[in-house]
């Protein structure tokens, strides 16, 4: 089954808005990318710091080819200070999962 990657961002209260412009206006290259599968990007809301970039792909071929690629585009930014004062990145296989009936 798929591969899950979750770039975990350390953003500080005052940067949550720059962060998420940044995303409202991403390069929206990994779309078109060989493998992927689902993006989301997870806001806080339960007093934490940390919002999570969540990413499925069918394997982990199809995601290195994303970040050794269009990855590194789409990471450029504005050339301004980052958002985020850190990042983390995990990564899980799927080893079950579900969709409602009649999805
Ligand atoms: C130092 C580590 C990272 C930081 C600080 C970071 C932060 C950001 C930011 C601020 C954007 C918005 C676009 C921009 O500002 O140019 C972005 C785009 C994105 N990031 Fe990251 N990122 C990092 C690494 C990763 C990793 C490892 C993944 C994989 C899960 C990831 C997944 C994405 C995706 C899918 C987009 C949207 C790209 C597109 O629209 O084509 N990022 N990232």
């Amino acid at each position: 089954m798929s591969i899950v990657k979750i770039n975990v961002l350390t953003v500080p209260p005052e940067q949550r808005e720059v962060l998420e412009e940044r995303f409202g206006s991403r390069a929206g290259m990994v779309e078109s990318s060989d493998g992927f599968e689902w993006f989301e990007l997870l806001r806080p809301v339960d007093g934490t710091d940390r919002y999570l970039v969540y990413t499925r792909w069918r394997d982990e071929e199809s995601f290195q080819a994303w970040m050794e690629g269009p990855a590194k585009a789409a990471h450029q930014g504005g050339g301004g200070k980052p958002a985020a004062s850190g990042a983390e990145a995990w990564t899980f296989e799927v080893v079950q999962q579900a969709a409602p009936r009649n999805a």
